[in-house]
């Protein structure tokens, strides 16, 4: 049945960009099938949205929108497709993606490399027939001289395709993106964005590399400016100990050992916000275990991706499954109920 583990060593001898091209390309020939059925007790709304389990794709694997049907049929129970930009864009030079296969992690320097919004709206308008949810998340042009209009353009643009949008200024691999995060830009941006927003419901992605009193100023102007959640966390700047030789290449690390960092960065951003607004949990999950911990933690939602790298895809489903048998071993009737409670 599962066949990662014989793919896996052929998948580690090829460079980590091209094995995801293949995989991408394999994952096109899957059949598509009705994503199977998950105990009820799964089943959670969050910002109006019926999500058929917690367990979503990350932004990054699956940036151009081609293959989320199948990520949903293997087993996700929401799929965030992008980081997408108004316009096509190369991303940085190669090699930009590393496996880091002693710490199971990732450092990844892509740059938003994405073949731009019109192509993938294309695409999305087929699979919105699907009864899964797919988020979609939207960044800035690297070269653009109004940044704050880029997210404007993308929510506009793809809201009709997405069942919720991600703002993303988190990435470390847009020099200046990040700055967007800082009190007056995040105002303004917000702001922008809250215009023209129709009906979706708005993410908003953010960094775990957090300064005192940032998740609380990031907080305030998330509600001042009616944002549905917080996805906590993107890659890590920072470097923990690691083993792996490519250790000290630029980029943002993702993986096991951003996990007590975003956990930490979830758990001030729960403190923060005393569950006044959703929080969707990511970084270095890779089991049922660390998924539930993210939930008592505060989040409603969890993602993946760098696990799903090392031990496939079926990763998704062994969560689902996993957090089941937790809630009922734990007496909790659903996981709304189990969320922050420690
Ligand atoms: C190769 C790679 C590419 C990524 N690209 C994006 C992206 O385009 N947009 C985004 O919001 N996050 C991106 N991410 C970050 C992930 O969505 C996620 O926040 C992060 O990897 C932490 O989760 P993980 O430890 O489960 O991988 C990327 C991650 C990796 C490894």
């Amino acid at each position: 049945m599962h066949l990662y583990p014989l793919i896996r060593p052929l998948a580690f001898a090829l460079d980590p960009e091209t094995s995801h091209r293949l995989t991408i390309k394999a994952l096109k020939l899957l059949p598509p099938h009705r994503p199977s059925d998950f105990p009820e007790a799964l089943k959670t709304t969050v910002a109006g949205i019926d999500f058929p389990t917690p367990v979503g794709l990350a932004a990054g694997f699956d940036k151009d929108a081609e293959v989320p049907e199948q990520m949903l049929t293997l087993g996700f129970g929401f799929v965030e497709v992008g980081t997408l930009t108004p316009r096509p864009q190369q991303g940085n030079p190669k090699p930009r993606l590393f496996r880091l296969r002693r710490d199971r992690a990732v450092i990844n320097r892509m740059g938003f490399n994405n073949g731009g919004q019109p192509a993938a709206y294309g695409r999305l308008q087929l699979d919105l027939r699907l009864p899964g949810i797919i988020g979609v998340n939207v960044g800035a042009n690297k070269d653009s001289d109004d940044r704050i209009g880029d997210y404007v353009r993308g929510v506009q643009a793809m809201a009709p395709v997405a069942h919720y949008l991600t703002i993303n200024i988190s990435s470390p691999n847009t020099p200046g993106l990040r700055g967007l995060q800082e009190e007056g830009a995040l105002e303004e941006l917000l702001a922008a964005v809250q215009e023209v927003r129709a009906k979706k419901p708005i993410f908003l992605k953010v960094a775990p590399d957090l300064a005192a009193g940032d998740p609380e100023r990031i907080v305030r102007a998330a509600i001042d400016h009616k944002i549905d959640a917080l996805i906590v966390s993107n890659t890590t700047v920072s470097r923990p100990p690691l083993k792996a030789g490519s250790a000290g290449e630029a980029g943002g690390l993702s993986g096991a050992p951003l996990k007590p960092l975003a956990l930490e960065a979830l758990r001030r951003f729960r403190a923060a916000s005393g569950g006044e607004i959703a929080l969707v949990g990511v970084g270095g999950i890779a089991n049922a275990e660390d998924a539930f911990e993210r939930i008592r933690a505060g989040a409603s939602l969890i993602q993946l991706y760098t696990a799903m790298v090392f031990d496939g895809p079926h990763v998704a489903n062994r969560i689902a499954r996993g957090l089941a048998e937790r809630l009922k071993r734990d007496g909790f009737a659903s996981i709304a109920e189990a969320v922050g409670t420690g």
